[in-house]
């Protein structure tokens, strides 16, 4: 059975350290290792819009000395009706690995069940694991460790990133707190994982509605897009009720420490979950975050692939 990265849990936490370790070396050294030399292919396929995920996987496997077949996924039969199975099978038999971005995490699961290859989340509606791998690259950086630092997530406590942030957190051992309005807190049923995980770590989890108890003390402040792809017609207030979670200097203030971080996956939207003055201020890291993409997803292809 090949190893899948689906959700951030599915890396136990030496295995995570691994890649992350890992994923540094191949920052010092980004043309050294030449794992997917043949070239071996894997397939990138995407049903969301991206920027990073496809520039960074794509010359990641190129620099691996693989090749990546790149494809948007509504042009595919999968867009048709082939089914998810069968497509995995099918691929299976071409390419040493799939990455995707797709919408239900259920889709992802039906996909890795029948594929015969590693299969990567590229982002489903409920998790981006590969974006948490290059934040916890981008705070080990700057911070030098990562099991107790405490990381102040704002804005929707719903989505892929809130929920990846929580369960790739605790897996290094942060301390992560959720802050969102009432109605946009973490799914229960991704909590009991996040708690079941912390337990093994020393990691742990808070869950917060006011924004300035939530940032004190935090050594790194984050956010996301208040609306993630595919619930722009979802019917929900998704300005109003976020505004007081803005990550502006006001609430970087709160924090009570002068050097705390302030990381978004991106793409930001200015002035909204995020000001200019933070993300273009002295604690930003986000540039870095994103250059680090590249480097924590190649590192997870060459540990899943090396298997
Ligand atoms: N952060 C992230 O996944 O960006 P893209 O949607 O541009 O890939
Ligand atoms: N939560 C965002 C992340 C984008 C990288 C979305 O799903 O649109």
């Amino acid at each position: 059975m090949p190893r899948h990265f689906l959700r951030d849990d599915d890396l136990t936490p030496a295995e995570q350290a691994e890649v992350l370790d890992l994923a540094d070396t191949l920052k010092a050294d980004p043309y050294g290792t030449r794992t997917l030399e043949g070239p071996r292919a894997v397939a990138v396929i995407f049903e969301k819009n991206s920027t990073r995920t496809r520039f960074s996987f794509e010359v990641g496997i190129a620099q691996l000395g693989g090749h990546a077949v790149v494809v948007d996924g509504r042009a595919m039969q999968l867009g048709r009706e082939e089914t998810i199975e069968d497509t995995a099978r099918v691929l299976s038999r071409y390419v040493d690995g799939v990455v995707w971005r797709t919408f239900a995490q259920e889709r992802m699961n039906h996909f890795a069940d029948a594929a015969t290859v590693p299969v990567v989340n590229a982002l489903t509606d409920e998790f981006h694991p590969c974006q948490v791998l290059a934040d916890l690259q981008t705070i080990r950086e700057r911070k030098g460790t990562l099991a107790g630092q405490t990381l102040t997530y704002l804005g929707d406590g719903a989505n892929n990133m809130a929920h990846s942030l929580l369960l790739g957190g605790v897996t290094a051992g942060l301390h992560v707190r959720i802050a969102a309005p009432a109605e946009f807190h973490p799914l229960p049923w991704v909590l009991d994982l996040v708690r079941a995980r912390a337990a093994d770590t020393g990691g742990s989890v808070g869950v917060f509605t006011d924004p300035v108890a939530a940032v004190d003390g935090a050594d790194v402040v984050t956010t996301d897009s208040w609306t993630s792809m595919g619930q722009e017609n979802d019917g929900k207030d998704r300005v109003g009720p976020f505004r007081p979670f803005q990550v502006n200097s006001e609430l970087l203030a709160k924090t009570g420490k002068d050097d705390t971080i302030v990381l978004h996956d991106l793409p930001a939207h200015r002035g909204a979950e995020i000001t200019d003055e933070v993300i273009d201020g002295p604690a930003s890291a986000v540039w870095d975050e994103a250059e680090n993409r590249l480097h924590a997803q190649k590192a997870l292809l060459v540990w899943l692939l090396s298997r």
